[in-house]
């Protein structure tokens, strides 16, 4: 039985390397790249540091408005899928990659599973949200990482085909801790010590394509007086220059821009670090599971036990909520719970598409 897994994007690699292992011992696994993503310290590390098998295709897709991207991907995956005929397609998440996978298999009548399904933020301005709805509705398995997102589908009608599983990258992070306490140097290059840093990520384009928010976002890290960690993804460089902010950060005794770290430094920097700020998705999930405080710069969130549990706090782009949270916001430790899984979302995952595909 062949499983045809598309990906293309950051966090796409990073789940698939864990889930990869497990499909491997029991199907024949093709990948399909799109090259949403394609610098190295976006794509390549991740394939070197965790092991993703080598993808059979490579699109080459890259960047562009979201149409242009999503199409180019339809366009190439449907050429692949009808060609290697593959028993089931696997998206993840909620990129374009994840939303032209889906359709190209959906309108192929092929039967696709959807990882990291029922998760919404409520919130259609998000490119993503667009992405997981209409991934999740054309999608025949959803595995959901969460009761929540069970909920989600539910209420939107869909009950067919959807299987608690936890989160794939829980399992991911509890394997791989040890191996990047070993491995990983990024402590010791950037001088850092336990807890005196805060660590920033940053990249949604409702963040960096306000000039406005970008720079509020800026102004609170500048007067919190905190060592601030920023490996910064390119678009937000982009948008850094651009709105000529670049060089003042760049020049900055407290904060410390660098490229996008790879996955093990990234773990060490999140548990090292006193707080996490950022608007990543899966940046939250991390930061529940180590424990570590994680202010987020958005309105909204997909994850939001992290935010029932108190151990997240939504502050948008607003400077004076950024500041009182790094100063003020300190969770209680008996309130984090056990979310996410237990760790062996990968192993259930796999159990069910054999069940399913009948093997
Ligand atoms: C995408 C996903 C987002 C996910 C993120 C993970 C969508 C709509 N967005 O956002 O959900 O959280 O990936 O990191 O799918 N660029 C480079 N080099 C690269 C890739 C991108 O320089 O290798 C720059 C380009 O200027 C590009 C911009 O980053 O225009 C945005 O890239 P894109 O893939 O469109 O979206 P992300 O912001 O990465
Ligand atoms: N990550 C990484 N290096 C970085 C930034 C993030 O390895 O410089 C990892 C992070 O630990 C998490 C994943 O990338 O596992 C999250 O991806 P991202 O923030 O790009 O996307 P999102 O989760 O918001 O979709």
């Amino acid at each position: 039985m062949k499983i045809a897994t598309i990906i293309g994007a950051r966090p796409q690699f990073i789940k698939a390397a864990e889930l990869s292992k497990g499909l491997r011992k029991e199907f024949e696994e093709i990948i399909i790249h799109t090259g949403q993503h394609y610098d190295y310290e976006l794509d390549k590390v991740f394939f070197e540091e965790l092991g993703v098998p080598e993808p059979k295709y490579n699109l080459g897709v890259g960047s562009g408005n979201h149409g242009k991207q999503t199409g180019k991907m339809l366009e190439k995956i449907e050429e692949i899928l009808i060609n290697e005929k593959p028993d089931m397609v696997l998206v993840y998440g909620d990129t374009n990659s994840t939303l032209a996978g889906a359709l190209a298999a959906a309108k192929l009548h092929m039967p696709t599973a959807h990882v990291e399904a029922g998760l919404r933020s409520f919130d259609k301005r998000m490119p993503e949200e667009i992405n997981r709805i209409l991934t999740d509705h054309v999608s025949s398995i959803l595995f959901c990482p969460t009761e929540t997102a069970v909920n989600n589908l539910k209420k939107e009608g869909v009950t067919k085909g959807v299987y608690l599983t936890g989160d794939v990258m829980v399992d991911l992070l509890l394997e791989s801790i040890k191996i990047a306490n070993e491995k990983s140097e990024i402590m010791k290059t950037l001088k850092l010590e336990n807890s005196n840093y805060i660590l920033l990520t940053l990249h949604r384009e409702e963040n960096t394509n306000s000039k406005e928010k970008l720079s509020s976002i800026i102004k609170a890290m500048d007067k919190s007086g905190e060592k601030i960690i920023f490996p910064a993804h390119p678009r937000t460089i982009k948008y850094l220059k651009q709105y000529g902010m670049y060089d003042n950060i760049d020049n900055s005794e407290k904060i410390k821009i660098i490229s996008p770290v790879g996955y093990f430094d990234m773990i060490i920097l999140e548990k090292n670090a006193k707080k996490i700020i950022t608007d990543s998705g899966g940046m939250q999930k991390e930061a529940y599971i180590l424990k570590i405080p994680c202010i987020t710069l958005r309105e909204s969130t997909e994850w939001m036990e992290t935010i029932e549990d108190g151990w997240n706090v939504l502050v948008g782009s607003d400077e004076s909520k950024i500041l009182n949270s790094i100063k003020k916001f300190n969770p209680n430790e008996k309130t984090h719970k056990k979310r996410f899984g237990d760790g062996k979302s990968a192993e259930r995952i796999v159990d069910i598409l054999k069940k399913v595909m009948e093997l």
